[in-house]
Protein backbone atom coordinates (compact mmCIF):
# COMPACT_ATOMS: atom_id res chain seq x y z
CA UNK A 1 0.00 0.00 0.00
CA UNK A 2 1.09 3.41 -0.88
CA UNK A 3 0.71 6.06 1.94
CA UNK A 4 0.18 9.90 1.80
CA UNK A 5 -0.37 12.01 4.13
CA UNK A 6 -1.13 15.05 3.16
CA UNK A 7 -1.10 18.41 5.53
CA UNK A 8 -4.79 19.24 5.20
CA UNK A 9 -7.99 18.39 3.29
CA UNK A 10 -7.37 20.86 0.30
CA UNK A 11 -4.25 19.75 -0.09
CA UNK A 12 -5.41 16.00 0.03
CA UNK A 13 -8.27 17.20 -2.60
CA UNK A 14 -5.93 18.72 -5.12
CA UNK A 15 -3.42 15.21 -4.69
CA UNK A 16 -6.57 12.99 -5.12
CA UNK A 17 -7.55 15.42 -8.38
CA UNK A 18 -4.52 15.07 -9.74
CA UNK A 19 -4.19 10.96 -9.83
CA UNK A 20 -7.78 11.61 -11.07
CA UNK A 21 -6.86 13.82 -13.98
CA UNK A 22 -3.66 11.90 -14.81
CA UNK A 23 -6.00 8.47 -15.38
CA UNK A 24 -8.38 10.29 -17.58
CA UNK A 25 -6.02 12.86 -19.54
CA UNK A 26 -4.62 9.40 -20.28
CA UNK A 27 -6.86 7.33 -21.35
CA UNK A 28 -9.80 9.42 -21.88
CA UNK A 29 -12.22 6.49 -22.13
CA UNK A 30 -11.38 5.55 -18.60
CA UNK A 31 -13.77 3.65 -16.27
CA UNK A 32 -14.04 5.06 -12.83
CA UNK A 33 -15.58 4.00 -9.99
CA UNK A 34 -16.87 6.66 -7.72
CA UNK A 35 -18.43 7.03 -3.80
CA UNK A 36 -20.50 9.17 -1.82
CA UNK A 37 -20.44 10.76 1.67
CA UNK A 38 -18.72 13.69 2.84
CA UNK A 39 -14.83 12.78 2.46
CA UNK A 40 -15.06 12.72 -1.79
CA UNK A 41 -16.54 15.93 -1.56
CA UNK A 42 -13.84 18.04 -1.95
CA UNK A 43 -12.12 15.69 -4.65
CA UNK A 44 -14.99 16.38 -6.07
CA UNK A 45 -15.49 20.35 -6.11
CA UNK A 46 -11.40 20.68 -7.06
CA UNK A 47 -12.97 18.32 -10.16
CA UNK A 48 -15.34 20.66 -11.16
CA UNK A 49 -12.70 23.91 -10.60
CA UNK A 50 -9.98 21.93 -13.37
CA UNK A 51 -13.06 21.18 -15.28
CA UNK A 52 -14.34 24.53 -15.45
CA UNK A 53 -11.32 26.57 -15.14
CA UNK A 54 -8.99 24.18 -17.26
CA UNK A 55 -11.78 22.35 -19.34
CA UNK A 56 -10.72 18.95 -17.96
CA UNK A 57 -12.70 16.40 -20.05
CA UNK A 58 -14.69 14.32 -18.76
CA UNK A 59 -16.59 13.58 -22.10
CA UNK A 60 -15.12 9.42 -22.78
CA UNK A 61 -15.42 9.05 -19.01
CA UNK A 62 -17.92 6.30 -17.73
CA UNK A 63 -18.29 5.83 -13.83
CA UNK A 64 -19.89 3.18 -11.56
CA UNK A 65 -21.19 3.81 -8.17
CA UNK A 66 -20.27 2.16 -5.22
CA UNK A 67 -23.81 1.81 -3.54
CA UNK A 68 -27.39 2.62 -3.18
CA UNK A 69 -29.84 3.12 -0.34
CA UNK A 70 -33.36 0.13 -0.95
CA UNK A 71 -36.28 1.91 -0.91
CA UNK A 72 -35.68 5.28 -1.68
CA UNK A 73 -36.31 6.64 -5.68
CA UNK A 74 -33.14 8.08 -7.44
CA UNK A 75 -35.16 11.65 -7.06
CA UNK A 76 -35.05 11.52 -3.71
CA UNK A 77 -32.83 13.81 -2.43
CA UNK A 78 -30.78 11.68 0.12
CA UNK A 79 -30.37 8.79 -2.98
CA UNK A 80 -26.76 8.42 -4.04
CA UNK A 81 -28.03 8.78 -7.29
CA UNK A 82 -29.15 12.63 -6.05
CA UNK A 83 -25.66 13.48 -4.42
CA UNK A 84 -23.98 12.86 -7.47
CA UNK A 85 -25.68 14.80 -9.39
CA UNK A 86 -25.57 17.39 -7.09
CA UNK A 87 -21.59 17.21 -6.32
CA UNK A 88 -19.80 16.42 -9.28
CA UNK A 89 -22.05 15.29 -12.76
CA UNK A 90 -24.22 18.17 -12.67
CA UNK A 91 -21.31 20.43 -13.29
CA UNK A 92 -18.72 18.34 -15.55
CA UNK A 93 -19.41 17.12 -19.32
CA UNK A 94 -20.02 13.89 -18.85
CA UNK A 95 -22.57 11.93 -20.76
CA UNK A 96 -24.83 11.10 -18.15
CA UNK A 97 -25.76 7.71 -19.89
CA UNK A 98 -22.13 6.30 -19.09
CA UNK A 99 -23.04 7.27 -15.02
CA UNK A 100 -24.24 4.02 -13.03
CA UNK A 101 -25.52 4.08 -9.78
CA UNK A 102 -26.70 0.77 -8.23
CA UNK A 103 -30.70 0.04 -8.95
CA UNK A 104 -32.18 0.40 -5.12
CA UNK A 105 -35.57 0.42 -6.64
CA UNK A 106 -35.62 -2.71 -8.92
CA UNK A 107 -38.80 -4.91 -9.07
CA UNK A 108 -36.17 -7.44 -7.75
CA UNK A 109 -33.63 -6.18 -5.42
CA UNK A 110 -32.02 -9.41 -5.87
CA UNK A 111 -31.60 -9.14 -9.42
CA UNK A 112 -30.09 -5.86 -9.73
CA UNK A 113 -26.83 -6.72 -7.86
CA UNK A 114 -25.72 -9.59 -11.23
CA UNK A 115 -27.04 -6.68 -13.61
CA UNK A 116 -24.53 -4.45 -11.97
CA UNK A 117 -22.00 -6.62 -12.24
CA UNK A 118 -22.53 -7.38 -16.00
CA UNK A 119 -22.46 -3.87 -16.55
CA UNK A 120 -18.89 -3.34 -15.03
CA UNK A 121 -17.79 -6.02 -17.07
CA UNK A 122 -18.85 -4.79 -19.88
CA UNK A 123 -17.75 -1.31 -19.62
CA UNK A 124 -14.13 -3.22 -19.35
CA UNK A 125 -13.67 -2.94 -15.38
CA UNK A 126 -13.03 -0.25 -13.22
CA UNK A 127 -9.73 1.70 -13.85
CA UNK A 128 -9.56 3.63 -10.79
CA UNK A 129 -11.96 3.02 -7.76
CA UNK A 130 -12.64 6.04 -5.16
CA UNK A 131 -12.92 4.81 -1.49
CA UNK A 132 -14.04 6.02 1.61
CA UNK A 133 -14.23 3.96 4.61
CA UNK A 134 -16.46 3.89 7.34
CA UNK A 135 -15.62 4.36 11.13
CA UNK A 136 -16.65 0.62 11.35
CA UNK A 137 -14.27 -0.31 8.48
CA UNK A 138 -16.95 -0.96 6.23
CA UNK A 139 -15.70 0.32 2.38
CA UNK A 140 -19.06 0.59 0.13
CA UNK A 141 -21.67 -0.55 2.56
CA UNK A 142 -19.54 -4.03 3.09
CA UNK A 143 -20.36 -3.99 6.84
CA UNK A 144 -18.36 -6.15 9.48
CA UNK A 145 -18.04 -9.78 8.39
CA UNK A 146 -18.99 -9.74 4.75
CA UNK A 147 -17.20 -11.99 2.51
CA UNK A 148 -13.93 -10.96 1.40
CA UNK A 149 -14.69 -12.32 -2.60
CA UNK A 150 -18.52 -10.49 -2.30
CA UNK A 151 -20.01 -9.02 -5.73
CA UNK A 152 -23.12 -6.55 -5.69
CA UNK A 153 -25.79 -7.71 -3.61
CA UNK A 154 -27.68 -6.02 -0.70
CA UNK A 155 -26.03 -5.84 2.47
CA UNK A 156 -28.20 -4.54 5.86
CA UNK A 157 -26.40 -1.63 7.37
CA UNK A 158 -25.01 -2.22 11.41
CA UNK A 159 -25.87 0.44 14.15
CA UNK A 160 -22.75 2.19 13.78
CA UNK A 161 -23.50 3.10 10.31
CA UNK A 162 -27.17 4.05 10.74
CA UNK A 163 -26.15 6.34 13.47
CA UNK A 164 -22.78 7.77 11.42
CA UNK A 165 -25.50 8.84 8.40
CA UNK A 166 -28.61 9.87 10.47
CA UNK A 167 -26.94 13.44 9.88
CA UNK A 168 -28.18 13.30 6.20
CA UNK A 169 -32.10 12.79 7.08
CA UNK A 170 -33.75 15.00 8.90
CA UNK A 171 -35.27 13.37 12.49
CA UNK A 172 -39.05 12.14 10.91
CA UNK A 173 -37.33 11.03 7.63
CA UNK A 174 -37.57 7.16 6.54
CA UNK A 175 -33.68 6.07 6.74
CA UNK A 176 -33.17 3.40 4.71
CA UNK A 177 -31.42 -0.13 6.46
CA UNK A 178 -30.69 -2.08 3.66
CA UNK A 179 -28.87 -0.54 0.66
CA UNK A 180 -27.02 -2.32 -2.02
CA UNK A 181 -23.21 -2.65 -2.63
CA UNK A 182 -20.58 -3.60 -4.63
CA UNK A 183 -19.04 -6.57 -3.15
CA UNK A 184 -15.38 -6.35 -1.72
CA UNK A 185 -14.64 -9.07 -4.38
CA UNK A 186 -15.63 -6.18 -7.04
CA UNK A 187 -13.83 -3.40 -5.43
CA UNK A 188 -10.63 -5.52 -5.53
CA UNK A 189 -10.77 -6.59 -9.77
CA UNK A 190 -10.77 -2.77 -10.10
CA UNK A 191 -6.87 -1.68 -11.52
CA UNK A 192 -6.20 0.66 -8.92
CA UNK A 193 -7.49 1.96 -5.98
CA UNK A 194 -7.47 5.27 -3.95
CA UNK A 195 -8.66 5.21 -0.46
CA UNK A 196 -9.32 8.92 0.72
CA UNK A 197 -10.18 9.68 4.45
CA UNK A 198 -10.16 12.70 6.70
CA UNK A 199 -10.49 13.70 10.26
CA UNK A 200 -9.46 12.43 14.09
CA UNK A 201 -12.59 10.36 14.36
CA UNK A 202 -11.20 8.31 10.94
CA UNK A 203 -8.10 7.44 12.70
CA UNK A 204 -8.75 4.19 14.16
CA UNK A 205 -10.13 3.47 11.16
CA UNK A 206 -7.09 4.05 8.98
CA UNK A 207 -4.64 2.05 11.34
CA UNK A 208 -6.72 -1.09 11.41
CA UNK A 209 -6.98 -0.98 7.31
CA UNK A 210 -3.23 -0.34 6.62
CA UNK A 211 -1.53 -2.09 9.92
CA UNK A 212 -4.35 -4.34 10.85
CA UNK A 213 -4.79 -8.26 10.35
CA UNK A 214 -6.70 -8.76 7.13
CA UNK A 215 -10.32 -9.53 8.49
CA UNK A 216 -13.96 -9.37 7.49
CA UNK A 217 -14.45 -7.74 10.75
CA UNK A 218 -12.78 -5.30 9.44
CA UNK A 219 -13.17 -5.14 5.58
CA UNK A 220 -11.05 -2.48 4.60
CA UNK A 221 -8.34 -4.21 5.63
CA UNK A 222 -9.01 -6.27 2.46
CA UNK A 223 -7.68 -3.90 0.34
CA UNK A 224 -4.13 -5.15 1.83
CA UNK A 225 -4.52 -7.93 -1.07
CA UNK A 226 -4.85 -5.43 -3.86
CA UNK A 227 -1.23 -4.74 -5.34
CA UNK A 228 -2.08 -1.26 -6.50
CA UNK A 229 -4.06 0.96 -3.64
CA UNK A 230 -2.70 4.56 -2.66
CA UNK A 231 -4.14 5.91 0.81
CA UNK A 232 -4.40 9.06 0.86
CA UNK A 233 -4.90 10.99 4.21
CA UNK A 234 -4.91 14.01 6.31
CA UNK A 235 -2.31 14.45 9.36
CA UNK A 236 -5.40 13.91 12.15
CA UNK A 237 -6.66 10.47 10.09
CA UNK A 238 -3.32 9.67 10.30
CA UNK A 239 -2.59 10.25 14.03
CA UNK A 240 -2.82 6.41 14.88
CA UNK A 241 -0.52 5.16 11.81
CA UNK A 242 2.66 3.17 13.93
CA UNK A 243 4.48 3.71 10.78
CA UNK A 244 3.84 7.50 10.04
CA UNK A 245 7.40 8.61 10.10
CA UNK A 246 8.06 5.77 7.42
CA UNK A 247 4.99 6.82 5.32
CA UNK A 248 6.10 10.62 5.24
CA UNK A 249 10.02 9.13 4.43
CA UNK A 250 8.56 7.53 1.43
CA UNK A 251 6.41 10.00 0.14
CA UNK A 252 9.40 12.73 0.31
CA UNK A 253 11.27 10.51 -1.79
CA UNK A 254 8.29 9.83 -4.56
CA UNK A 255 8.07 13.36 -4.39
CA UNK A 256 11.81 13.88 -5.73
CA UNK A 257 10.68 10.99 -8.25
CA UNK A 258 7.32 12.47 -9.75
CA UNK A 259 9.49 15.81 -10.36
CA UNK A 260 12.02 13.44 -13.28
CA UNK A 261 9.03 11.10 -14.21
CA UNK A 262 5.77 11.91 -15.61
CA UNK A 263 3.07 9.91 -13.05
CA UNK A 264 1.12 8.92 -16.43
CA UNK A 265 3.64 6.72 -17.03
CA UNK A 266 2.64 4.67 -14.29
CA UNK A 267 -1.05 4.44 -15.53
CA UNK A 268 -1.85 0.88 -18.14
CA UNK A 269 -4.82 -1.24 -18.47
C1 LIG B 1 -21.17 5.72 3.52
C2 LIG B 1 -20.78 5.23 2.14
C3 LIG B 1 -19.30 4.90 2.06
C4 LIG B 1 -18.48 6.03 2.67
C5 LIG B 1 -18.85 6.15 4.13
C6 LIG B 1 -18.03 7.19 4.86
O1 LIG B 1 -21.52 4.71 4.39
N1 LIG B 1 -21.52 4.09 1.75
O2 LIG B 1 -18.94 4.70 0.70
O3 LIG B 1 -17.12 5.76 2.53
O4 LIG B 1 -20.21 6.52 4.18
O5 LIG B 1 -18.63 8.43 4.75
P1 LIG B 1 -17.99 9.81 5.12
O6 LIG B 1 -17.05 10.12 4.01
O7 LIG B 1 -19.13 10.77 5.15
O8 LIG B 1 -17.31 9.64 6.42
Amino acid sequence: MEVIIASDENTLARKCADIIESQITTLPDSVLGLATGSTPLGLYEELIRRHREHGLNFSGVSTFNLDEYIGIPADHPQSYRTFMNQNLFDHININQSQTHVPDGMGENPLDSGPIYEKKIKEAGGIDLQVLGVGTDGHIGFNEPTSSLRSSTRIKTLTHQTLEDNSRFFSADEFQPKLAITMGIGTILESRRILMMATGESKALAVREMVEGAISAFFPASALQLHERVTVIVDEAAASKLELKGYYKFVGKLQDDLIKKHRPSDWISR
